[in-house]
């Protein structure tokens, strides 16, 4: 009688872990596929800077039915391109996406992956980092206008999977390496269609991209990001925090490197000795945008790597 008590009791306990154990297992699945990612801690959350701050801008990219309004016109204008009347920019964006794709590629986020990404700025702190393996350990390297590799692995690695530039700061890339256009005037845009077609001396432009992996930022994110992530401080945002703030939107897991003036405040790059010491940051608002960077950091919304 008491042996079959005992075992009675030993079943009923067994049974009832059991079940607890079960909820607990498919809890914690169900709590797995509401994460937006994999990683160790999702950008979108909960973090009250970030919730703040990261009122997320729908269309960081412009795509062929992408219609800029006529109020986020005249801010972009008032840039570079003084003068210019919004039919002629419609014109050309349509030109462009004749040539380029409808949509920027950016892989959607998914609670089985996490897209890890670098955005490497040119300061001249990257210099005896040894950041190179860092780097490259990332899925996506964002690198920015002329930011060198060849001779700099140790510090700045040579994975190059998007290149930030504009027509002025446009180095040759190579046929794997996405383009993310930032233009400043309706002249960039022109640009881009300019290298593939025939000019009237019959050759075409000497810049090397793959037309199928241009990516244009929209005018509407540079406002954005100047009003938003910046109050509106200085001329306009650096291509570099602009960088940054899209990293935020298209990777779970952002990490930031070579950002930061010089001991004299300026924006001095690592692969070559400054030869104007009153350049400063430029029209942009340098210490407003470094000093996010790091609030950034301290919420653990991203990673920043200061150098040495
Ligand atoms: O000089 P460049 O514009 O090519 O550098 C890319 C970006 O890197 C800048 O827009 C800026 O945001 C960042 N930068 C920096 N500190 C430096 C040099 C560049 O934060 N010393």
């Amino acid at each position: 009688m008491k042996l079959k008590g005992s075992i009675l009791i030993f079943l009923l306990g067994v049974t009832g872990i059991g079940l607890f154990w079960r909820a607990d297992i498919l809890s914690y699945f169900t709590l797995l596929a509401k994460r937006p990612c994999a990683c160790d801690r999702c950008l979108s959350e909960g973090d009250s800077l970030f919730e703040q701050r990261f009122s997320k801008f729908d269309e960081p990219f412009l795509s062929v039915n992408y219609n800029l309004s006529e109020d986020n016109f005249n801010w972009w204008k008032s840039l570079q391109g003084r003068g210019q009347i919004l039919s002629a920019y419609r014109e050309t964006v349509e030109r462009l996406f004749q040539l380029v794709p409808a949509s920027a590629h950016v892989e959607a986020s998914s609670p089985n992956r996490c897209r890890t990404c670098a955005v490497v700025g040119n300061s001249g702190n990257l210099m005896k980092s040894h950041y190179g393996p860092l780097i490259d350990f990332q899925d996506v390297v964002i690198r920015i206008n002329r930011g060198q590799t060849k001779g700099y692995e140790a510090d700045v690695g040579n994975k190059t999977t998007h290149r930030v530039m504009y027509p002025e700061s446009a180095a040759d890339l190579d046929n794997t390496t996405r383009l993310v256009l930032f233009p400043f005037k309706i002249k960039d845009l022109d640009w881009v269609t300019n290298v593939f077609s025939t000019g009237p001396s019959g050759r075409k432009s000497n810049f090397k991209f793959n037309k199928d992996l241009v990516m244009i930022l929209n005018p509407a994110f540079m406002r954005y990001v100047h009003d938003v992530w910046l109050q509106k401080k200085g001329f306009y945002p650096s291509t570099g925090f602009m960088t940054v703030v899209l990293a935020l939107h298209i990777c779970d897991e952002v990490h930031v490197f070579g950002f930061g003036a010089d001991s004299d405040g300026n924006w001095s790059h690592y692969w070559t000795k400054l030869m104007n010491k009153n350049l400063k940051t430029g029209p942009h608002p340098g210490g407003e945008e470094y000093k996010m960077i790091v609030e950034l950091a301290k919420h653990q919304i991203l990673k920043f790597y200061t150098g040495w």
